[in-house]
């Protein structure tokens, strides 16, 4: 096994909105440098043709029938951090605004994939794997098996489906099998393919996978329950052998605060307690806060839903700031909890600040310059926000779910083990009382706190053991 070949609907360091495309900037990455030939394929949106005119090389251009679909795909190409990366351009299809949430994303990832396929025979390159990611590219195996079904270059391929959130599972009618998928209707008749009385794709990739990862242990043991299934628990339990969970990496290198030149003051395990203190003074002069080194400041760096918990934070936002904290937020999402958090500027000068919207820069400083960063998840299959805190010395308040739960160990006030503060039900009091918890640490057991920072910033936060993981993986199929 030496080649792997990405397909998702967004990645670093070309697009992003959430954690996928952090996976998908490093993880591959991580495969090139232990000498794997790992490339990327993903749509060429409007955002990356805008940043990129110049790097892109045309590939080729080419025909693509799948159903009713008639339309032709072409494709760029460039190379970044020594990995490849494909992108399907169609203007109709990608050249817009958003990424996702339009009417037709059914159609638009169905020819994206398509397109994937049939790009393999057209620049004659079958990787032995080709490693899928969430309901975007959900019907990829199947549609590798049948619409190539006497095609040895295609059937050799073996597939990997990552689920990165069971919640988005990229459901339609039924009639899009054969009008976008050129699958027969029989999947739906049968039942195979059926969800919800429509299809789904994230269904076909659970069934049609040869392995199914997801992004944390103890999120692919939630995913089988009732409570974490989305309603696919038992489609998943007929896959359970062939499930398993790898918890996600960052890249170091982009999150590194000894080098980050986003940074005021660049640091790491050494220098912190000065160092740190500048990002913090930074922040809270660029906010607007009052600039002191002795209170509080709690961050968070989220897309503002509801599976980030922000009801909770919504709930006890006056008993929280009754204490003696600094809150700073960043994030979009829901216009009701946009909203919401619009009003604590006025209610809490100087002490509490939300800047809405989706800003990079601004989430480095506050990784850097914050004391303690919040994520009560309702539920969550990996993070990366809690690792990346970690690494810039800031502790996690998380609830205990998902990847939460085996990245972020507890503070323990016997042993000074722990690189955050845990709680474990999805109630706004139980968050309430360890964040307290954590204010008194913070206040109180300054040595304690201090030691915390030591053991977050020295957790092993990268790809290394997961990328041995999906190594193992692959070639064992
Ligand atoms: P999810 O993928 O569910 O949104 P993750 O924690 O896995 O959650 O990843 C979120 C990623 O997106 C992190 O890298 C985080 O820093 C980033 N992010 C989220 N919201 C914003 C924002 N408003 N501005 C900048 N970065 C953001
Ligand atoms: C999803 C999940 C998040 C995870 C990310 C990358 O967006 O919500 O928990 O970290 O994918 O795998």
């Amino acid at each position: 096994m030496e080649s792997i070949l990405f397909v998702a609907s967004e990645g670093l360091p070309f697009i992003k909105s959430g954690g996928l495309a952090d996976v998908i900037g490093s993880l591959p990455k991580e495969l090139v440098r232990k000498g794997y030939d790992a490339r990327v394929i993903m749509p060429l949106y409007l955002k990356i043709v805008n940043n990129n005119k110049d790097q892109l090389e045309k590939v080729c251009s080419y025909d693509v029938h799948s159903g009713n679909l008639h339309s032709v795909a072409t494709i760029y190409s460039c190379t970044a951090n020594e990995v490849v990366y494909y992108f399907v351009e169609h203007q109709g299809y990608f050249e817009r605004g958003g990424l996702y949430g339009y009417d037709d994303d059914g159609e638009r990832f169905a020819f994206f994939t398509k397109a994937v396929l049939e790009l393999l025979h057209h620049i004659n390159y079958f990787p032995d794997i080709i490693h899928s990611h969430d309901w975007h590219t959900g019907m990829l195996p199947l549609m590798c098996k049948d619409h190539y079904r006497d095609d040895e270059r295609y059937q050799r391929i073996k597939h990997v489906f990552t689920i990165h959130n069971l919640a988005f599972q990229g459901n339609f009618g039924a009639d899009m099998l054969s009008s976008c998928l050129g699958i027969d209707m029989r999947y739906y008749f049968d039942g195979t393919l059926r969800f919800h009385n429509g299809i789904s794709f994230m269904k076909a990739g659970i069934l049609y996978a040869d392995k199914i990862t997801t992004v944390s242990d103890t999120y692919a043991h939630e995913i089988l329950t009732k409570d974490f299934g989305e309603c696919m628990e038992s489609v998943l339990a007929s896959r359970s052998w062939d499930l398993s969970g790898i918890v996600n990496g960052i890249d170091i290198d982009l999150w590194n605060p000894k080098t980050d030149p986003l940074l005021t003051k660049n640091y790491d395990v050494k220098s912190f307690v000065k160092n740190k203190a500048a990002n913090k003074k930074a922040l809270q002069e660029a906010m607007g806060l009052r600039v002191a080194d002795d209170v509080l400041l709690i961050g968070m760096v989220s897309r503002l839903t509801w599976q980030k918990g922000v009801y909770l934070l919504i709930e006890k936002m006056y008993e929280l700031m009754g204490q003696d904290v600094q809150l700073v937020i960043l994030g979009t999402g829901e216009t009701n909890v946009e909203n919401e958090f619009k009003q604590i500027e006025y209610r809490f000068p100087r002490r509490a600040v939300y800047y809405c919207g989706y800003n990079e820069e601004l989430a480095h400083k506050i990784y850097a310059g914050v004391d303690a960063f919040l994520m009560p998840s309702l539920f969550e299959p990996c993070g990366l926000s809690q690792l990346i805190s970690m690494r810039y010395g800031t502790l996690p308040i998380v609830r205990e779910t998902g990847g939460l739960k085996d990245t972020v160990i507890p503070y323990n006030q016997y042993t000074k083990e722990g690189t955050g503060f845990t709680f474990a039900n999805f109630s706004s009091d139980d968050m309430m009382n360890m964040i307290k918890y954590a204010i008194y640490v913070y206040y109180m057991q300054k040595e304690d706190w201090k030691k915390l920072v030591q053991n977050a910033m020295k957790a092993d936060v990268s790809w290394e053991a997961s990328c041995r993981k999906y190594i193992d993986l692959y070639e064992s199929m």
